[in-house]
């Protein structure tokens, strides 16, 4: 056996160094423990006292060297094969593990290491990164107790003091660490042959891998026979120019060119110019490594059968990329994302643009207004055309999409109550819309101002307003203009008072009332007990609407808003002056004569003698005892200041007159019973 390599990869504590150092002991392999290289980074990271959290600290792992070489590992020369085995690097060495940078340097030392014959090279990540072409890849494990109980005899042995649930606890979390980090997690690979160690002693692990190796040895170097050739040869079809292969990389000879094991006669060359079309990459110097998988276009193949006689077969991923893209753009699609992307020439719609190759096309209505050829856009992708491998871009959607996100941002600080200003962007029949910032609100007709108006002529598109916010529903705010404007009462409040006198145009006439327009948009009631001291007067004869009326205001109402006015206040009232009570006596003089009775002036105001209270013979016209202009002594019968009525009667003074006459006759004269008889006959009527 010459040339045979071993990956073996399991968890921490599954005994892989051990197994691999005795298995490559007997059987002359040279073994490489790379977990021991991790640990020497992790030493070095710690005596440097660098922030281990911090990756970016780790860039001196390209200025050392590490080494494992016979069971001992070196940094920078010197052997720390013991401190490497410290608490402080083992509790340390799975973060430091993580990092790209560290890994892409050891991944280089280990595969420099394993260029040598025969190599066994344990750890987390040998068969599926490190040596993916391996001969024989294991994934050696054990139960996490089997692993903990493991570590606790070897501490045992080496003096060491240990907690079986200390242990255990860690080697969980370090397994997790392992399989869980971003970069080359640990992970059994395909075609790696697992052995659970969990019930097998170290003798009986070290032959089963031994066993293994030699299975794999014989079987790689046995003769196939004609049949397994033919065999062969009818299931593999022959390699054409223009077949898809895949490729891991296993060589990377110089700056521009790869060399791939496609599983033929010879390595696949893929050159630079047929990898990528960017023409900043200038070199497959950190952008690829062994082990890298790629798909890519046979285009040429020399089988050195011809008078080359060398053999060749030349790669491109040209066309794989432009599917690549294309796939890429659509994972853009279906994920929201955002791509970069470079204008190649306007048309007449739009422009057209390419990524990774392919054409793009950016209607002008997706397009930032200042777009131009050779710009490079960030844009989204709208819509995808599978079938003929086009797709269309908005860089618009862009900007829309962090509008909506800052106004909802904005709206979100909104609450109901709060004043703020705006200014009108549209202004219809039954709302005006309101612009906040990035925020549209919308005010409705009646919300505009407190009287009924047509808000077309009060709002206009370009104003400044101050508004409030009445409402914030499903992220919709509804504003109020008038919330914050004075009511016509309340500014009227401001420069009137109760007991003002005041003019109103009268707008509606009603039985029992009146209203007046004091000011604009304000009416006052005035109610028809108001009108007038007169109870007699009614204003049905006497207003019109559209008559101006003097009245004084009696009553504001804050709450309701409501005025109340006065017409009689700002009027003498003529009976506040009428002193008399019934019985009294007093002249009078006749102002009219009717036929029920005489109206005439007494006091001051007006009085009334009904028919039957007048010394108007029965059956005779009054007209023919009174006139106008008469005078008369009369008594009150009747007085009600409030109801203006003040009754007289001028016959009941006269019998009262008569009958004082007859008794003062009586008193003084004996009178004759013919004489009082003559009187009894008066009197009675
Ligand atoms: O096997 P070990 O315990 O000596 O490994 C030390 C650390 O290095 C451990 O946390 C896993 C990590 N490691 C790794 O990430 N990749 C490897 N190939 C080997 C070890």
């Amino acid at each position: 056996m010459k040339k045979f390599i071993v990956a073996i990869d399991g968890p921490a504590g599954s005994g892989k160094s051990s197994i691999s150092a005795i298995v490559a002991e007997k059987e002359g392999f040279t073994h490489i423990d790379t977990g021991a290289m991790y640990r020497a980074v992790t030493l070095e990271a710690l005596q440097r006292k660098i922030n281990l959290e911090d990756e970016n600290e780790f860039k001196f792992v390209n200025d050392i060297d590490v080494i494992y070489k016979e069971g001992k590992t070196f940094l920078n020369g010197k052997d720390v094969s013991s401190e490497i085995r410290s608490q402080e690097v083992t509790n340390n060495a799975s973060l430091v593990a993580k990092y790209k940078i560290v890994r892409d340097r050891m991944v280089f030392f280990q595969r420099e290491s394993a260029k040598t014959g025969k190599v066994i090279m344990d750890g987390r990540d040998i068969g599926s990164v490190v040596l993916p072409n391996a001969n024989l890849k294991i994934f050696l494990t054990a139960r996490a107790e089997e692993r903990a109980r493991r570590r606790c005899k070897e501490n045992e042995l080496k003096g060491i003091e240990s907690d079986f649930d200390t242990i255990l606890n860690e080697i969980k979390v370090r397994d997790y660490k392992d399989a869980h980090r971003e970069i080359a997690p640990l992970k059994k690979c395909d075609d790696a042959i697992m052995v659970d160690t969990t019930n097998m002693t170290i003798d009986e692990v070290v032959n089963k891998i031994i066993s293994l190796i030699n299975e794999r040895y014989n079987k790689m170097s046995k003769e196939p026979s004609f049949e397994e050739l033919l065999n062969d040869f009818e299931n593999k079809p022959t390699l054409r120019v223009g077949d898809i292969v895949e490729g891991v990389v296993v060589s990377i000879p110089d700056d521009k060119t790869l060399l791939l094991d496609i599983k033929s006669f010879t390595e696949g060359t893929l050159h630079l110019n047929y990898f990528t079309k960017d023409k900043d990459v200038t070199s497959f110097k950190g952008l690829v490594k062994l082990g890298d998988k790629f798909t890519c276009k046979v285009t040429k193949i020399e089988n050195g059968q011809g008078r080359n006689d060398h053999s060749l077969i030349m790669l491109s991923r040209l066309d794989q990329l432009k599917g690549e893209a294309f796939d890429s753009l659509i994972k853009a699609k279906d994920e929201n994302l955002e791509i970069n992307v470079h204008v190649l020439k306007e048309v007449n719609s739009g422009f057209l643009c390419t990524y990774n190759g392919i054409e793009l096309f950016m209607p002008k209505s997706q397009a930032l207004k200042d777009t131009k050829v050779k710009d490079d856009v960030l844009v989204k992708v709208i819509e995808v055309e599978e079938k003929r491998k086009r797709a269309v871009v908005s860089a618009k959607i862009i900007e829309h999409e962090k509008y909506i996100k800052d106004r909802d941002a904005e709206l979100e600080k909104i609450n109901v109550g709060d004043k703020l200003d705006g200014v009108i962007t549209k202004v219809e029949k039954y709302a005006a819309f309101v612009k906040i910032g990035n925020v549209t609100g919308i005010i409705k007709a009646r919300d505009v101002a407190h009287e009924f108006v047509d808000i077309t002529t009060v709002l206009k598109a370009g104003d400044e307003i101050k508004v409030e916010v009445l409402s914030k529903e499903n992220g919709k705010l509804q504003l109020s203009r008038k919330a914050l404007i004075k009511t016509a009462y309340q500014e009227y409040k401001e420069t009137h008072k109760v007991s003002d006198k005041v003019q109103g145009r009268v707008t509606n006439k009603q039985p029992g009332y009146l209203l007046l327009e004091i000011a604009p948009n304000l009416k006052g009631l005035l109610h028809q007990s108001e009108y007038s001291w007169n109870p007699n007067d009614n204003y049905n004869n006497q207003v019109v609407i559209g008559d101006m009326v003097d009245v004084a205001i009696i009553q504001m109402n804050d709450e309701k808003e409501t005025i109340r006015l006065s017409r009689k206040a700002l009027m003498d009232n003529p009976w506040d002056k009428v002193e008399c009570k019934v019985g009294d006596e007093t002249n009078v003089k006749v102002k009219e004569v009717n036929p029920k009775g005489l109206v005439v002036e007494a006091f001051g105001v007006d009085g009334y003698i009904p028919l039957s209270e007048t010394m108007t013979e029965e059956k005779k016209d009054i007209s023919d005892y009174y006139a106008v202009g008469d005078e008369a002594k009369a008594v009150v019968i009747d007085v009600n200041k409030k109801e203006w009525k003040l009754k007289l009667s001028i016959k009941k003074l006269a019998n009262k007159e008569a009958r004082a006459e007859f008794e003062k006759y009586l008193k003084t004269e004996e009178a004759s019973t013919s004489i009082g008889d003559q009187f009894k006959e008066v009197l009675k009527k």
